[in-house]
């Protein structure tokens, strides 16, 4: 990876990332959204959890007409569908769609463990004919990996999840393709580290730049909160050395999941940190800080296709060493968002596409 000095400062050039874990929504914030992945992206993994949520590869297919038609003129995009699994998800339909090129994966929501998820599942068990299915051709389950007992403290849902879900899953399926996604705490890293080749895990840019605290510094911080939660400063330090580690089972995907302010800022908020402006520049800050600028690459744009059975994208992005403010507020159409590191100013900016 080509690493250079110019006269406006460092110039980084790499091989243009995808982003493996999405949240575009619909509508008119789907149109607000779209361009803000599609600029720094070449494919996404597009999250399923619409109201009503994706569901059959029918769904997948005109979703995925509707994220085209709001990418911005000029810049080239694939969306790569997913579909919400349910206790009564089709395993034909599934295989269908997958085999049609239409669906890439299937996400694994447990019944109320975040935003749309109340038709998820409500039993892994429910749901074992379609995970045969989907290690027999191949296709991966994307996981949510958070347990919804409400006796379980929500700090240790991740943990509890991998004991009691993960574990067993694994188990019974040895060859399925799992993403554990938005990892949040040490216990996921080893378990996904020490675990098969066809295991591996997303990492946010948020969970490695922030622990719990920021979401009470100085007051309610409704902007800071995700879930899964941002965990205890120890958790943080292993995620960010999973990432930079050079190992495969790392890779990009920034969970951006925009909200309306009026939703978050409120007595109940939504979950989710609006990080697509800002996901390149976040996370050339974490590797720079670690001094693994060298291992991002592999990380935001080898490790994601390999584990996938795609090719690397052919084209090259430019980071550029230079400091730039982040818009306190985006409003685009109706659509008013807070973006993540609002009223921040950082040190890399994102300069396109060199080629
Ligand atoms: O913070 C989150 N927001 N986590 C999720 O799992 C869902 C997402 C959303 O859709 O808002
Ligand atoms: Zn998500």
């Amino acid at each position: 990876m080509p690493v250079y000095s110019a006269s406006q400062g460092d110039i980084l050039v790499l091989r243009q990332p995808d982003d493996w874990h999405v949240h575009l929504r619909d509508g008119g914030m789907l149109h607000a959204v779209a361009g803000h992945t599609a600029r720094q992206f070449a494919r996404a993994i597009i999250m399923p959890n619409l109201a009503p949520p994706v569901t059959t590869a029918s769904a997948a297919d005109a979703y995925r007409a509707r994220i085209l038609a709001a990418v911005p003129e000029g810049l080239s995009f694939e969306p790569l569908m997913t579909l919400y699994l349910t206790d009564n998800s089709d395993p034909d339909d599934i295989e269908a769609g997958f085999a049609d090129g239409i669906v890439t994966a299937c996400k694994l929501y447990p019944a109320h463990a975040t935003t749309n998820s109340a038709q998820g599942v409500t039993n892994i068990n429910a749901i074992y004919p379609v995970l045969e299915r989907m290690q027999r051709i191949g296709m991966p389950l994307l996981i949510h990996g958070e347990v919804t007992d409400p006796d379980v403290d929500v700090f240790d849902r991740e943990k509890v999840f991998i004991d009691r879900v993960m574990q067993p899953a694994m188990r019974d399926f040895p060859t399925l393709k799992v993403v554990f996604e938005h990892i949040t705490t040490a216990e996921a890293a080893d378990f996904v580290e020490s675990g098969p080749p066809n295991l591996a895990a997303t990492i946010t840019p948020h969970h490695l730049q922030i622990n719990r605290n920021a979401m009470f510094a100085g007051g309610i911080r409704p902007h800071a909160y995700c879930l899964p939660v941002a965990k205890r400063e120890r958790h943080r330090l292993a995620l960010r050395k999973a990432a930079t580690s050079g190992s495969p089972k790392f890779f990009l995907g920034t969970d951006s999941a925009p909200h309306e302010v009026s939703a978050k800022e409120s007595s109940c908020g939504c979950a989710g940190i609006f990080n697509a402006p800002v996901a390149m520049e976040s996370y050339a800050t974490v590797f720079e800080e670690e001094n693994a600028l060298d291992r991002l690459e592999g990380f935001a744009s080898e490790h994601g296709p390999d584990f996938y059975g795609r090719p690397r994208n052919e084209r090259w992005i430019r980071l550029v060493k230079q400091d730039w403010a982040v818009p306190a507020l985006l409003e685009t159409g109706n659509q008013r968002i807070v973006p993540y590191h609002a009223g921040a100013t950082l040190k890399w900016r994102f300069d396109g596409i060199a080629g």
